[in-house]
C-alpha cells in the first residue's frame, strides 16, 4: 500500500509513522512521499532524514483551502506517485472536490478531540475549555463534511485534576502516535 503524508507544520505523526515503518510495526504500508502545503513546515525535514521524499506543494493563496486549479495540481501529483492510501497528519487544509474524486475513500485524517465532539480548528482547546473529563484523539475517513466521516478508530484520554493544558495536550498527541500508525498497519492488510 502506497502512502502520502501531508501535513502544514510540526510533523510529529508523521514521524510516529515513520519510526513505525523503520520498526517493521507499519503492515504492508510503505511511505512514498511527504507533502506539505507550507515551505517552512518542519515536517519537510523528516524526509532527508527517514530517506523519503519531500515536497513542498503551493496549496494557492487561500489559508484553510485550496485554491481548485491548485487543488487538482496536488491530485494529479498524488496520482503520479500511484499512492493507495492519502495520509492528512496534521494537515490544516480542507479537502474538496479535487482531491476527494481523485482519492474517492482513500483518505484518512486524525483529529485531537473525540468526535463528533469537537471538530474543526483546536480540537484540544475546545475539548479542554468545555471542561469535560476526558478527550482524546480520531482516525476517521475524509468526506466533504469537515471531521465527519466514518471512523477507524479513537484512543480516549482521561482529564485529571492535576492536568494543565500543557500536559493534556501531550496526553492526546501521544495517544495521536500510537493510533495513526495502527490504523494505516491494519488498512494495508485489509
Ligand atoms: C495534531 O494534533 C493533529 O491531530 C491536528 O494537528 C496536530 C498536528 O501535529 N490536526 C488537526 O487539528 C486537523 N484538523 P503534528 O504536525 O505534530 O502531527
Amino acid at each position: 500500500m502506497r502512502v502520502a503524508l501531508l501535513g502544514s507544520g510540526r510533523g510529529s505523526n508523521a514521524k510516529a509513522i515513520l519510526r513505525a515503518k523503520q520498526n517493521g510495526q507499519l503492515g504492508r504500508a510503505d511511505i512514498v512521499g511527504i507533502f506539505c502545503d507550507n515551505p517552512h513546515a518542519p515536517m519537510l525535514k523528516l524526509g532527508p532524514r527517514f530517506g523519503v521524499p519531500a515536497f513542498f506543494l503551493d496549496p494557492g493563496p487561500f489559508k484553510t483551502k485550496f485554491s481548485p486549479e491548485q487543488e487538482s495540481v496536488w491530485a494529479n501529483t498524488l496520482l503520479s506517485h500511484q499512492v493507495d492510501l492519502v495520509v492528512l497528519a496534521g494537515f490544516m487544509r480542507v479537502v474538496k472536490t479535487p482531491l476527494l474524486n481523485a482519492f474517492k475513500n482513500k483518505i484518512i485524517n486524525i483529529h485531537p478531540s473525540l468526535l463528533p465532539l469537537f471538530p474543526g480548528l483546536d480540537g484540544i482547546g475546545q475539548t479542554w475549555r468545555a471542561d469535560v473529563n476526558e478527550g482524546g484523539c480520531t482516525v476517521h475517513w475524509v468526506t466533504d463534511e469537515v471531521d465527519g466521516g466514518q471512523h477507524l478508530g479513537q484512543i480516549r484520554v482521561s482529564r485529571e485534576n492535576s492536568d494543565t493544558l500543557e500536559t493534556f495536550t501531550e496526553k492526546i498527541h501521544a495517544a495521536e502516535h500510537v493510533l495513526l500508525p495502527k490504523i494505516i498497519a491494519e488498512l494495508s492488510v485489509l
